[in-house]
């Protein structure tokens, strides 16, 4: 059967979708060209937002609407349990986050039963990649526990759970036999892995460099693989920040500089009111030992405006820190309360035009910011891994240096530019607020 999976959300909803390519490929099933061509439509939602929500949703509907065999997953699957066939009456089957590795079961069977949610998470749906490319995610950690007083990821995703380290370290080692060059770990707080559940035991061999923090030790374990260039990982709570990570960071070149880090608010008592679990201070101390070790250490965020009692004053110390902080860039979200969320009890009181103000301020600061800081590089040679010819522009490269920062660069005619996946030096001639202009070395 052909099919197409439409995503939304973040990285590991990407993650997901990929998962399930690769299962209904390895099904004998294959990818449609297009929307028209395909047998099989599948929706991989998001709900952290309300308007995400309504975007797969409603896509999800017109879908229906046409007739086409359509699922969905992910997400708002979870959210709106069984209610999502009284929205969608003629969605043919639904799946949430954690039951994904059923759907080439659902698909076999053909008769597309209205599925009850399932909650199992199955290793195949953890471990299945589609081959030929030279970069891959790996889930190393799934769910959440932080509770963060806005945020409906824990109801979806449910509990933390870190994956054994020796079954991450297999599955990154036949990724890289298989091509991969750079490795993305994946999960909503990565730093916390192995703290709720062991992801080490006693037959694993101890660390050579003396790492005792399970996540450090990870990067060690995977820094010793032959032909694995790069290391990235997403998403991270301050709280990680700690000494070990910093000297892994150091010590491990194929470990990138660069770590987003969602700070939400630069206010203490909005920070404290979303049970973040840090201070003001506390997260510029953290970002301040990391530009220590790498003044370029890039480093970007996330932010929230217009919490319940955001205050101006509030508002103007999320601009301060942001500013202190440096980041090189930032995802500015419009507050939006989600059902059941903690938050969701108190009045969502700044007004709509209100939150459009403070997002377009924190844009526009961050536009200033992030040319500010590209600035600084004009003049310096960059690593960059190459991806492939730019989108926009045919005769010039695109790739991204270890600060995730996009480069791009000039192919003369008849030039035989690098391969992608190949780690090529590029010297700094110009800078925007989103993309670095480079030229061969
Ligand atoms: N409203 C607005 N933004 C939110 N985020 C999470 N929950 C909400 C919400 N209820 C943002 C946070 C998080 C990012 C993925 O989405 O900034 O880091
Ligand atoms: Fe990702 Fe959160 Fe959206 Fe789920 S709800 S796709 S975890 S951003």
């Amino acid at each position: 059967m052909k099919f197409l999976i439409h995503t939304y959300g973040c990285q590991m909803n990407v993650r997901d979708s990929e998962a399930v390519e690769a299962m209904l490929l390895a099904a004998g099933h294959a990818k449609a060209e297009s929307e028209d061509d395909a047998e099989l439509v599948i929706v991989n939602s998001c709900t952290v937002r309300q308007k995400a929500e309504e975007k797969a949703v409603g896509k999800t509907g017109n879908l229906c609407a046409a007739g086409k065999l359509t699922g969905l997953m992910g997400c708002a699957v979870k959210r709106l349990g069984n209610d999502v066939f009284k929205r969608l009456p003629k969605l043919d089957f639904a799946v949430g986050p954690r039951a994904i590795g059923l759907i080439p079961k659902i698909v076999a069977d053909g008769c597309f039963p209205r599925l009850e949610l399932g909650e199992e998470m199955m290793s195949d749906a953890l471990s299945s990649h589609v081959k030929g490319g030279f970069q891959a995610f790996v889930t190393i950690l799934v769910g959440c526990d932080n509770r963060c007083s806005y945020c409906i990821v824990p109801d979806v995703r449910g509990h933390e759970y870190s994956r054994p380290a020796r079954e991450i370290v297999a599955e990154v080692r036949s990724l890289v036999s298989n091509g991969v060059k750079e490795v993305c770990l994946l999960g909503q707080s990565v730093l916390r892995y192995g703290l709720r559940n062991a992801a080490w035991d006693d037959a694993d061999a101890p660390s050579p460099g003396g790492y005792t923090e399970p996540f450090p030790r990870l990067l060690e374990a995977l820094a010793s693989i032959d032909g694995l260039k790069r290391i990235r990982f997403t998403s991270a709570h301050p709280k990680g920040c700690t000494d070990e990570l910093v000297r892994a960071y150091q010590e491990f070149p194929q470990v990138c500089r660069h770590l987003h880090l969602p700070v939400q608010s630069g206010s203490d008592l909005i920070l404290a009111d979303m049970g973040r679990h840090y201070t003001r201070a506390e997260y510029l101390a953290a970002t301040a030992k990391l530009r220590a070790m790498d003044p370029e250490f890039s480093l970007t965020t996330d932010v929230i405006v217009g919490y319940p009692g955001e205050t101006e004053e509030d508002f103007e110390a999320t601009r301060s820190l942001m500013d202190a902080a440096g980041f090189d860039n930032s995802f500015i979200f419009k507050y939006s309360p989600r059902p059941g969320t903690r938050s969701a009890a108190k009045p969502d009181d700044v007004p709509t035009a209100e939150k459009e103000r403070r997002d377009q301020v924190l844009l526009s600061d961050q536009e200033r910011r992030g040319l500010e800081r590209n600035r600084r590089l004009v003049g310096t040679v960059r690593e960059v891994m190459a991806e492939g010819p730019s989108k926009r522009n045919k005769a010039r490269w695109s790739g991204r240096d270890g600060g995730n920062r996009i480069v791009v660069w000039d192919v003369a005619e008849g030039e035989v530019p690098a391969s992608a996946g190949s780690l090529i030096k590029l010297r700094i001639i110009d800078a925007h607020a989103q993309i670095l202009v480079g030229e061969r070395e």
